[in-house]
């Protein structure tokens, strides 16, 4: 399947130029004010009583900066960052490898860990608890538990499922961070920022727009850009324009407020085939040819924020602000 230009979720081709693009600190690391307040000071103290900091949960919806804040983490503590992911993550012997090998201090990040399995799991609570390992070495009637102590270090979690994760596994974190979708003027200044990286010039009009259209998602902002630097090198002097950003944007089918061709097909369903709605989430997929759990989690949750699209008890409904994307009139 071809990849959607507006996706919150990394393109394959992109992981190294992202990697590139990274805020390193947490003064550089743009809005998320209130998580970056609460690290901030947890931080600090963590440092001044020369203690590892309390384990992370940090969650929201794909593209918001999970990863780089974690990587941002380990930089203002000082320490390494060990990364692995619960798919990754098949055994508990895998994890008790990954944690005997971690120094004081260290960060481990474990992206998706809602995809961690129940075995794997139930190692990870003492390690956090207790800063030990408690695992089962050989089978049957040779099989023996050991106990093993760690270093102590930061567990910082990442997913896209908060509500996936069990409880058991969310108590045992300090700290639970939720990424919010940006503000158009946070996202202006991520594409100022990130152009300059590219070393590339851009327009004050263009700017805006790119922000505009960046579905408060700093990784769709910054793919934007780069799509857009292409067609301004081909097509034009090499710095961005509004009518360059314009003729881009258009041509991927990207519209004034970053929707694309799915979501139109999602809402213009909703509001020429079921009036509106109320309509069932799976009669809703089903319509479209789509499974309900990617609308749920991939195109619902945007629409959602910018009002076009309500989850009632009955059904999904379209907004009169969607209608009006449309020019088409409401009914009564
Ligand atoms: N606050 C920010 N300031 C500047 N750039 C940011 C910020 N947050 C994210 N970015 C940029 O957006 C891109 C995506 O961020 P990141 O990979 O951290 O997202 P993520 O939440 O981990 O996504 P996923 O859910 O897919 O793992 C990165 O290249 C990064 O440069
Ligand atoms: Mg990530």
């Amino acid at each position: 399947m071809e990849e959607r230009m507006v996706s919150g979720e990394v393109h394959e081709t992109e992981e190294l130029e992202e990697f590139s693009l990274r805020p390193g600190t947490l003064s550089q690391y743009i809005g998320q004010s209130t998580v970056k307040e609460n690290l901030k000071v947890f931080i600090e103290a963590a440092v001044m009583r020369e203690e590892s900091l309390d384990h992370v949960l940090l969650y929201g919806p794909p593209g918001l900066g999970k990863t780089t804040l974690a990587m941002i983490i380990a930089n203002e503590m000082g320490v390494q960052l060990r990364t692995t992911s619960g798919p990754a993550v098949e055994r508990p012997g895998d994890l008790a490898a990954v944690l005997t090998a971690l120094e004081p201090g260290d960060v481990l990040f474990i992206d998706e860990i809602h995809r961690l399995p129940r075995a794997v799991e139930e190692v990870l609570y003492p390690a956090m608890e207790d800063f030990f390992l408690d695992i089962v070495i050989g089978k049957g009637p040779s099989a023996r538990s050991v106990k093993l102590d760690l270093p102590p270090f930061t567990l910082v979690g990442a997913t896209t499922r908060a509500g996936m994760l069990s409880s058991p596994l969310r108590d045992r974190f300090g700290v639970m961070s939720r990424l919010e979708y940006y503000t158009e003027a946070e996202l202006h200044e991520i594409v100022l920022r990130t152009a300059e990286v590219l070393d590339v010039e851009i327009h004050k009009t263009a700017s805006y727009e790119v922000a505009r259209r960046a579905r408060g998602t700093p990784r769709i902002a910054n793919r934007l850009l780069r799509r857009i630097r292409d067609f301004a090198q081909v097509r034009g002097d090499g710095s961005i324009s509004i009518d360059i950003t314009n003729e881009a944007l258009d041509l991927l089918q990207v519209d004034k407020l970053g929707l694309d061709e799915i979501d139109h097909k999602l809402l213009k369903t909703m509001i020429e085939k079921f009036r509106g709605g109320p309509v069932g989430l799976d009669t809703l997929a089903a319509t479209i040819g789509e499974e309900s759990h990617t609308i749920e989690d991939v195109y619902e949750p945007y629409l959602m924020q910018i009002g076009f699209m309500q989850r009632t008890p009955r059904g999904r409904t379209a907004s009169a602000s969607a209608y009006h994307h449309f020019q088409m009139e409401v009914p009564d």
